[in-house]
């Protein structure tokens, strides 16, 4: 007896009070909605049992997100979401957060995502004007006009401290002539002191100088858009490739099937894909690093071809960022130098290790390698992926400016906008992904 009375009675008003904000908060439906929001997110035609391990990289991000949205937050906070989803995904990822209701806020170096997603920009690096209005285009421009500004205002403010220094030089001298007067007419001892109105005048100006103008003086901006690499490439006749009727296996898997293509000078090709659609085995057919395929390439005359592995394999880890970089290109050291400090390769940089280097460093190095060499035709196989963004711009300003024929694989849409893509070549979809 004494046990049952110890038992709590049901508070049944709290029952209620809650079973109320369960149905007011959607939770009766929540079974129910779950097929509109697979629809929503692209997934609708994978069955509800199936095991999330067996989803792809694309459909797992899918689901994540659907779980934050059956959450309804209004914050949704995003980590590099593009990473590892095909284009279609991101496509579906940008229009889910144009129409999202509540507020966003993502990291990403998807710079073209950040173009249709965003309408602010957070920039950490920059402490002084962190956040810019606008999508990652308005940003650049917002943010180049701005360093353009305060460069004009830093060589403003060094001009006048130029004025006043040669002003304040005069002043002291002149007070110097002064006391010579003063002492002309003086019968005793000969006592030299520099005194006066203009000396202490001297000195205001002295003091005007520290206080006023260098202590609020910015550090002198670099101008990114002054950085310039020179291309060497060399002229080729019209024909640069045709291939026909290739046919390639991997042991029994088929990669290419009586592909057919003709590259044309000029041609700035974006050949795309899904991964395992035989992108980077396309490129080392042409390079001729594999060769048992079956029908014809044939490359035109004075065709020097340039090629960035996506393994970045071609560099020697053993060597420094300036040795290899000499192996393949005619110039002094000094000019290397220079060269590899516009590619973003200061001071002692250049003597580091290859194998001490990130990917995204190997890359750099192996685009310079492509950059400063002779060539009129470049295989670029995803030479941005592992690049920070400053890389990127870099490499794109010298691609732009390039005007050999180019195949280029990569993701990255807001690069090939850059590079002035005029042809995009398709291997089709192997791995088929439900959308
Ligand atoms: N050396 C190899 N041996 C066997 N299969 C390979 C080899 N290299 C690539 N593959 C396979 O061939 C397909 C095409 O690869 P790849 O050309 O690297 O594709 P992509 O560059 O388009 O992602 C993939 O399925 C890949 O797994
Ligand atoms: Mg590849």
């Amino acid at each position: 007896m004494k046990a049952l009375s110890s038992v709590e009675p049901v508070d049944l008003d709290r029952y209620l009070a809650l079973q109320e904000k369960f149905y007011e908060m959607g939770g009766y439906d929540i079974l129910s909605s779950i097929p509109n929001y697979l629809i929503e997110l692209g997934l609708s035609d994978i069955s509800l049992d199936k095991s999330v391990q067996e989803l792809s990289g694309g459909q797992k991000t899918r689901l994540k997100l659907g779980k934050l949205l059956l959450s309804k937050d209004s914050l949704l906070l995003l980590d590099e979401p593009t990473n590892y989803l095909d284009v279609a995904s991101v496509e579906w990822l940008e229009n889910f957060l144009q129409n999202y209701q509540g507020i966003v806020m993502l990291i990403s170096h998807d710079r073209e995502f950040l173009n249709n997603c965003c309408n602010k920009i957070l920039d950490l690096e920059n402490k002084k004007y962190p956040i810019y209005l606008g999508n990652y285009d308005e940003y650049l421009f917002q943010k180049s006009t701005k360093e353009y500004n305060d460069l004009m205002i830093y060589k403003a403010r060094m001009k006048e401290i130029d004025r006043l220094s040669k002003e304040a030089g005069k002043k002291k001298s002149e007070a110097r002539v002064t006391d010579k007067k003063f002492i002309r007419g003086w019968e005793g001892p000969v006592v030299r002191k520099v005194s006066g109105k203009k000396a202490k005048t001297a000195q205001i100006i002295l003091n005007k100088i520290e206080n006023n103008i260098k202590k609020n003086m910015p550090d002198k901006p670099i101008l990114k858009d002054k950085i310039k690499i020179d291309i060497h490439n060399i002229q080729s006749g019209w024909k640069i490739l045709d291939i026909e009727k290739l046919t390639f296996s991997y042991d029994d898997k088929k990669i290419l099937n009586n592909f057919n293509l003709s590259v044309r000078k000029g041609d700035r090709i974006a050949l795309v894909g899904n991964n395992g659609s035989g992108k980077s085995t396309l490129l080392k057919i042409i390079i001729g690093e594999i060769q048992n395929y079956t029908g014809s390439i044939s490359v035109g005359d004075s065709i020097v071809p340039a090629y960035f592995s996506q393994e970045h394999d071609l560099l020697d880890p053993n060597k420094t960022v300036i040795q290899e970089f000499l192996k393949y290109i005619e110039m002094n050291e000094g000019d290397a130098r220079t060269y590899l400090y516009n590619v973003l390769f200061a001071g002692d940089q250049v003597f580091q290790d290859i194998s001490t280097l990130s990917y995204g460093e190997r890359a750099r190095l192996q685009m310079a390698i492509i950059l400063a060499g002779k060539s009129n035709f470049l295989l670029l196989d995803e030479p941005t992926s592992h690049m920070d963004i400053p890389s990127r711009e870099i490499i794109e300003k010298a691609l732009a400016s390039y005007d050999g024929t180019m195949i280029v694989v990569s993701h990255d849409r807001y690069f090939l906008n850059k590079i002035g893509i005029n042809r995009i070549v398709d291997l089709g979809r192997l791995e088929v992904i439900n959308e």
